[in-house]
């Protein structure tokens, strides 16, 4: 195995980071600006999770391409952190956007829009009843609401290492053993060991244990990690996760927010899983905030079982803008002409082709290097093994390679995302732009194997 100098990498990060100075002077600016005005220099706090001093400030965005403020054009593989997999301004959604907005934006009554949404949903993902929201997060905050109102339980289950939005329950981590907040958690309002148990993906014992407790109302899973890098299930896990959910009473809930990339139903239609609830947010109005969550005919006969009309406003789920007419008008082109069964028969194909680009620079440099596919999201690690687990992913983790990888390739025209090695393809990708990452990334390892 070749080893790689970290005195090189520095050197090499150096060198990156002067160029990146040098190329963006009205970035810069913008950024020393921003800082008099915005918290931290920027509009969202995730902004700041940049390799470069500042982020680059957009002028436009197009398909799979952006440029900035500096006159550089991008090819975007981050695209929004999944919200704008449909690429930039598809053209339908700019056309629903503005006959949509000139005919209403929000009313709080219902537009026919919902009802093509909603079965459409239930088709893709076999789960037959819906509502809508403006984001993941809150999909996901009022699923586990809903599953905690009808199983009458305190707690759920997720896993170490998880993400499913800014869900108070969900911002945990393991740590021998002991739930704690997970590290930079911001003023949690209580000890979320209180209401989470947490396991390691991939430990069916732990999930058995926890579970056998009876406490917990639902198991809360992405069906293949993503946000601690792509860690797909082992073998025959989603069967027995199903069959012990089963077994003792606990909901499971799928987070398709990222997993979409599977394919048009996403991993649940592709594997054929059967959750009880199901959500999904970020590109499926095209950036257009929107989100929904799905569940079965019996979940929906508790619910509707154990609510009332008369306190349907403060029970704390739903919002005074989820279900607005523009997200739902966008909802719904985005499903019918954007992430079409067709855009994913382009899309998948391109995440092989990018998957293959990697692992043959890998190869052709004898590193000992992980590539992951998931559809059209590929993701590479520089870490021989995959892992199992989170804590197994966090132990391998190269800071200072995944710094560089992220900034040299910025620095030739690429934008990754920032959180991981993460590149996803859109419907407007090209073969030319995932030849373009290939040929990036196999000149910094040329650079960094001399
Ligand atoms: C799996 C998953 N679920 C939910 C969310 C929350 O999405 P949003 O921030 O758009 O609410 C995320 C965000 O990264 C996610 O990765």
């Amino acid at each position: 195995m070749r080893q790689i100098d970290p005195d090189l990498i520095a050197r090499l990060m150096d060198r990156e980071r002067r160029h990146f100075l040098q190329a963006h002077p009205r970035s810069a600016e913008r950024f020393a600006q921003a800082r008099g005005s915005l918290l931290g220099g920027v509009p969202m706090n995730w902004m700041v999770r940049w390799p470069g001093p500042f982020p680059l400030f957009v002028e436009a965005a197009g398909g799979a391409h952006f440029t900035d403020i500096d006159g550089h054009e991008y090819v975007d593989f981050c695209l929004g952190d999944t919200g704008a997999m449909t690429g930039h301004a598809p053209l339908p959604a700019v056309q629903a956007i503005a006959r949509q907005a000139a005919r209403g934006i929000t009313l709080m009554l219902p537009t026919e829009d919902a009802v093509w949404v909603g079965e459409e949903l239930a088709r893709r993902f076999g789960l037959p009843q819906w509502q809508f929201t403006l984001s993941a997060t809150d999909a996901n905050r009022f699923a586990i609401r809903l599953c905690r109102h009808i199983t009458g339980r305190p707690k759920i289950l997720v896993y170490n290492g998880c993400y499913h939005g800014t869900v108070d329950e969900t911002i945990v981590a393991l740590d021998a053993g002991r739930v704690v907040p997970r590290r930079g958690s911001i003023g949690p309002p209580v000890d979320p060991a209180s209401t989470t148990r947490v396991v390691e993906w991939n430990d069916l014992p732990a999930l058995q244990a926890a579970l056998s407790h009876g406490d917990v109302a639902c198991v809360l899973a992405e069906p293949v990690m993503t946000n601690i890098g792509i860690i797909p299930p082992e073998p025959g896990y989603h069967e027995e996760l199903r069959r012990l959910t089963r077994e003792t009473g606990t909901l499971l809930i799928i987070d398709e927010t990222h997993t979409i990339c599977a394919g048009p139903g996403g991993y649940t239609r592709a594997h054929g899983l059967q959750p009880d609830m199901l959500t999904i947010g970020k590109p499926l109005g095209s950036g257009v905030p929107s989100g929904a969550y799905g569940c079965t005919h019996k979940v929906a006969e508790r619910i509707q079982a154990s609510t009332t009309i008369q306190e349907a406003d403060v029970g704390g789920i739903g919002g005074t803008l989820a279900g607005n007419a523009l997200s739902l008008a966008l909802m719904k082109v985005t499903l019918a002409e954007v992430l079409t069964e067709e855009a994913f028969a382009r899309m998948i194909p391109l995440g092989e082709r990018l998957e293959q680009g990697v692992r043959t620079v890998f190869r052709a440099h004898e590193v000992p290097w992980h590539v992951e596919r998931l559809g059209c999201r590929v993701e590479y690690r520089f870490q021989p093994h995959p892992p199992r687990n989170a804590t197994e992913a966090e132990a391998s983790e190269q800071p200072a390679l995944d710094a560089l990888v992220h900034l040299y390739c910025l620095n030739r025209g690429i934008l990754l995302t920032p959180f991981h090695n993460m590149t996803l393809i859109s419907p407007a990708t090209t073969e030319a732009d995932v030849d373009r990452h290939t040929e990036v990334l196999g000149e910094m390892v040329q650079e960094l194997l001399g």
